[in-house]
């Protein structure tokens, strides 16, 4: 079978999928079968395995022990009457160490259901260590006893647990059906370069110091966005790549400095045409790793999503839809309402019958800094009609009456008002509806709500900078029927961007690009580039867009969300294989740490003694 895999390659200049091997061929020198192999079929033929020893026990004359390597565990057999020096050579043996066993496969008296290789033991004959190991900090197994700090600095061993091998082994299926449907479709995987330009725009960069170019520096790209939009100019009309990216900002469960993407580009396409095939591209994961039927995928509107969910990533799991209130609840006495920009409500269905330590501490959590809101108006629609409410003093039973209807709360439900200005209501409301989505168990891991969302504002502006920021980046398009508005009301002009959301994640985002020279410098300069700095930070791109630019676009998926979603977990760190603690570093090998003077003289960099 080796020489027919050169045979393949040779002729196809690709290596076959390992799929036509299976069950792969193992060095013959340290085990014909893997420690995850072996069934009932296989009794009667000897075999060799090489693993590491998960635990052993000592039963009488009966020592076992099971044996683990990364495709599963078998549990070998050493008899003291039969081969006593083998037996007590086995009891030696310690926890992790690396061991080679040969020996007959039997029937197991005591047949053990919850393991795929329960139906059999090996016999052991012949027993070699390969390797002692010292006993390791923590436990390796599915529920470990090492916590979290412990467990990311010997990560090493961490990942040769179950769980984290699980979720690798998802990633790499992800990202082999990544290929294949791509690869399909004709796109062609390009590399492009990991030391690039500094830029303003976006995240703070990782900056690289150039040796050879004193007080001159690299940085990490934050994406291959301007070269994806180069390569379209070269002619290499569907691009991508599983990519490295590189972000200096806070962390996140959901975020990394260093994390991966599926990014793609496309010449001579319009936004449907993105929508159509990166849809298709969700539906094919879906179906071949989690063989999950995806129908059409719905579209909202940006500031449909914000009206209804407080959020440009609503999580459409459950419906929980924002109730505006302002007509019945303004002008009653109540101050905190009469003063504020608006009042909106949520209805938690079946809630109404919440203790009262129960809503304080709804309350308490609204207040916390994190969220931030002031308080928390709360209203118990019970059974018999009747309702109860934290502000009864100026809401009437009337005045409830009608606020529930036109909230849509029925006779049982709990409705949550919070208030304040527009945009931070909504933010903080929308906080409070994803707990209580959590809380009422709407937010199942194993049901998956993909959504698009539509026409983002195509610029923000920031109090701090007193400048308009780009919402996505300064490459994206705007609605061309706006295009007039960028010089009048620029705030108002909606950008041809989308973005990709899964139960409230933001999987993807992307955009149509803007391929016109004259469109791009006025962007540039309502970013408050000058023509001069435009020219300095971009100038390779604008120079392109004069040699024929086709009209493109694409997005960018973050690779480890996808994977921590199809994983049905809401952290990151748990699908990256060596990943960054919350303040960016690798406890493992203790990075970043101060390089010596040496270096930094090499690289003319002078660092402040303060
Ligand atoms: P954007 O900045 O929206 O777009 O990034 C695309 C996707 O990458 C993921 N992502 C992250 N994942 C983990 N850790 C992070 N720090 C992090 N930051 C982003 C998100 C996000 O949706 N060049 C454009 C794409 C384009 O226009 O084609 C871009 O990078 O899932």
């Amino acid at each position: 079978m080796v020489r027919f895999e050169f045979f393949y390659y040779k002729h196809t200049q690709i290596f076959p999928p390992s799929s036509i091997f299976a069950p792969l061929l193992f060095d013959i020198m340290h085990r014909s079968h893997t420690c995850g192999e072996l069934r009932s079929t296989h009794i009667g033929q000897s075999v060799t395995l090489s693993g590491w020893v998960q635990r052993s026990r000592d039963l009488g004359g009966m020592t076992f022990v099971d044996l683990r390597d990364r495709y599963g565990i078998t549990q070998l057999v050493f008899n003291l009457d039969t081969d006593e020096s083998l037996c007590l050579a086995a009891r030696k043996l310690g926890r992790e160490f690396v061991v080679k066993a040969t020996g007959k496969v039997v029937e197991r008296s005591s047949k053990n259901a919850k393991m795929p290789t329960g139906d059999i033991e090996i016999i052991v004959e012949k027993m070699e260590v390969l390797n002692a190991a010292k006993t390791p900090p923590f436990t390796i197994e599915d529920e470990s006893d090492g916590g979290d700090d412990l467990r990311m600095q010997w990560r090493f061993l961490d990942l040769r647990r179950n769980p984290l091998r699980n979720n690798l082994m998802l990633r790499h299926q992800l990202g082999i059906e990544t290929r294949k449907y791509l690869d399909s479709l004709s796109f062609l995987e390009i590399e492009t370069p990991y030391l690039i330009k500094s830029t303003p725009e976006g995240a703070r960069d990782f900056v690289v110091p150039s040796r050879m170019n004193p007080s001159q520096f690299y940085a990490l790209p934050q994406s291959p966005q301007t070269f994806k939009q180069l390569l379209m100019v070269s002619g290499y009309d569907r691009y991508y790549q599983i990519v490295r990216c590189f972000r200096d900002e806070d962390l996140r469960a959901d975020r990394q400095p260093e994390f991966t993407q599926i990014d793609c580009e496309m010449a001579f396409v319009e936004q449907e045409d993105i929508l159509n095939t990166f849809e298709g591209l969700v539906r094919h994961l879906f179906k071949t790793v989690k063989n999950f039927d995806i129908a059409s995928v719905p579209r909202m509107l940006y500031a449909d999503a914000m009206h209804h969910y407080g959020s440009d990533k609503p999580d459409i799991r459950f419906a929980m839809k924002f109730k505006y209130l302002n007509d019945l609840m303004k002008g009653k006495g109540f101050n905190v309402f009469d003063s504020a920009e608006t009042v909106i409500g949520i209805v938690a269905p079946g809630c109404a019958n919440y203790t009262r330590k129960q809503v304080d501490e709804l309350t308490e959590w609204v207040k916390r800094p994190q969220i931030g809101a002031k308080g928390l108006v709360y209203c118990m629609c019970n059974e018999d009609g009747t309702f109860k409410s934290s502000v009864d003093k100026f809401y009437s039973q009337e005045d409830w009456k009608a606020i529930a209807e036109k909230a849509g709360a029925k006779a049982g439900d709990l409705i949550l008002v919070l208030s304040g200005d527009l945009h931070t209501t909504r933010k903080q409301l929308n906080e409070l509806r994803l707990l209580m989505g959590t809380r009422l168990g709407l937010r199942n891991p194993e049901v998956f709500a993909p959504l698009w969302v539509l026409d983002f504002p195509l610029l923000e502006w920031s109090e701090d900078t007193g400048r308009w920021h780009a919402m996505h980046h300064p490459f994206t398009s705007p609605k061309p029927d706006q295009i007039h508005l960028l010089d009048t009301t620029p705030g108002e002009v909606n950008a041809n961007a989308y973005d990709f959301v899964i139960n409230g994640v933001e999987v993807g985002g992307g955009s149509i690009r803007i391929h016109d020279r004259e469109v791009q410098s006025r962007m540039f300069k309502l970013l408050g580039f000058s023509d001069e700095e435009a020219k300095a930070q971009f100038g390779f791109l604008l120079n392109a867009f004069e040699y024929g630019a086709p009209p493109h676009g694409g997005i960018a998926f973050g690779f480890d969300r996808l994977c921590s979603l199809f994983g049905g977990s809401e952290s990151i760190r748990d699908f990256i294989a060596f990943p960054k603690n919350n303040s960016g570093r690798d406890v493992m090998i203790d990075a970043p740490s101060p390089i010596s003077e040496e270096q930094l003289k090499e690289l003319a960099i002078r660092v402040n003694a303060e």
